[in-house]
């Protein structure tokens, strides 16, 4: 009890930000952001990135905690960030978010109380097989009695992977957030401005996976995950043209490929990508939802198709735009252009997880 009281204060007393790395660990790679703030805006001191080998991030859990142990040592030993703090993220379907509501006016140690005590009702496994954290959002329009808490839960034994490859590493992870968070966290502070009023639809399209945020006023009102990305694209050239599986990755990327690629395999996969983001909205209309989605923003290494948000704004007449999270940073002359276009898209949630720094 008195523990726990104290473990509250702590958190009370803890006014300095600790200053973190954000380190996006997921299926194809391992990104790192490292971020300053200068007086007006954010500069962009370091971006790293480590490719992975297939299946050593299945379903969103390590499957070999040293092996990912090793690749972060090469990675951060690379960009001499040894012995960083950093924030890292589980994703997706391994994290059940629930939006709750709670009593307001409750202490810190109340809340917990509380939470503990409902949190059961909401998880499909025991609450000691689990890690559960909770942020309590602001107060019910019409219920000034009541306060709105976001609850997310993951079971422990996967979040553990993930803080040992990391602590093995040799870095201290100081935050373990969730991806969709991160996300939210990127756009409120780098883009939400551009689109103050508007409902907006972020689409990460990745390697397997493909996410849905929807975001009004900044904040996110939908999530959806679709087993769907960018691998199946390298599948399809991987046998249209005998390829290794490694050959036609390389060469999607740099697009040399025959000239019937584009015809024959490239527009019918980004027609496939537009028609999956229409059937994610559909799921986020049909959840009862009702304001419209007035822009969509893409990002994800995927996203890096070009002509791809022509395809998907004749599908789905909207307006699309790429995210390039560092577009009005400020950028470390030890970054080149081109590693920056390469990645940029792809690191939102790397980001968002650097911005903890400032943000908390
Ligand atoms: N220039 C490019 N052109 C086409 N596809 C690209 C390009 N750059 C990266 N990709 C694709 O983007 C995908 C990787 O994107 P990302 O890094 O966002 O995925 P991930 O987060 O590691 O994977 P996931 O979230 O699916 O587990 C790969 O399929 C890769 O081939
Ligand atoms: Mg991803």
């Amino acid at each position: 009890m008195l523990q726990h009281r104290m473990e509250a204060l702590n958190m009370i007393f803890k006014r300095a930000l600790p200053k973190v790395i954000g380190m996006d660990i997921s299926g194809t790679s391992i990104k790192v952001v490292k971020l300053s703030k200068l007086e007006h805006a954010y500069q962009l001191d370091v971006l790293g990135y480590e490719p992975l080998p297939p299946n050593l991030v299945q379903e969103h859990e390590i499957q070999n905690v040293e092996e990912m142990a090793r690749h972060i040592k090469n990675l951060v030993s690379r960009l001499k960030l040894d012995n960083s703090q950093v924030a890292i993220a589980i994703s997706g379907s391994a994290v059940i978010t629930k939006v709750i509501e709670m009593n307001a006016g409750l202490t810190e140690y109340e809340q917990e109380i509380h939470i503990e005590s409902v949190a059961d009702q909401y998880i499909p496994f025991p609450l000691s097989e689990v890690a559960l954290d909770y942020d309590v959002v602001g107060p019910i329009a019409n219920q000034p009695n009541k306060v709105e808490v976001l609850l997310a839960v993951a079971r422990s034994e996967l979040v553990d992977k993930y803080k040992t490859a990391v602590e093995l590493a040799g870095l201290t992870p100081m935050y373990i957030d969730v991806e969709t968070y991160a996300i939210e966290r990127g756009y409120h502070a780098l883009l939400h401005d551009q689109y103050p009023d508007k409902v907006v639809a972020v689409v990460n399209v990745g390697n397997l996976v493909t996410t849905l945020n929807v975001l009004a006023n900044g904040r996110t009102t939908y999530t959806r995950e679709q087993l769907f990305g960018g691998k199946q694209l390298t599948e399809e050239i991987q046998a249209q043209y005998s390829l290794s599986f490694e050959e036609a990755e390389k060469k999607k990327r740099a697009n040399d490929l025959p000239a019937d690629y584009h015809q024959e395999i490239l527009t019918p996969f980004m027609q496939t990508i537009a028609q999956q983001i229409a059937r994610s909205l559909q799921f986020y209309y049909s959840s009862g939802e009702h304001r419209d989605i007035q822009q969509i923003l893409l990002a994800g290494g995927s996203s890096n198709i070009i002509g791809l948000t022509e395809v998907i704004e004749a599908e789905l007449h909207l307006p699309v735009a790429l995210i390039h999270p560092f577009s009005k940073m400020k950028i470390s002359k030890q970054i080149s252009e081109e590693t920056l276009q390469a990645y940029a898209s792809s690191l939102t949630a790397a980001c968002g997880l650097a911005l903890r720094s400032f943000t908390g």
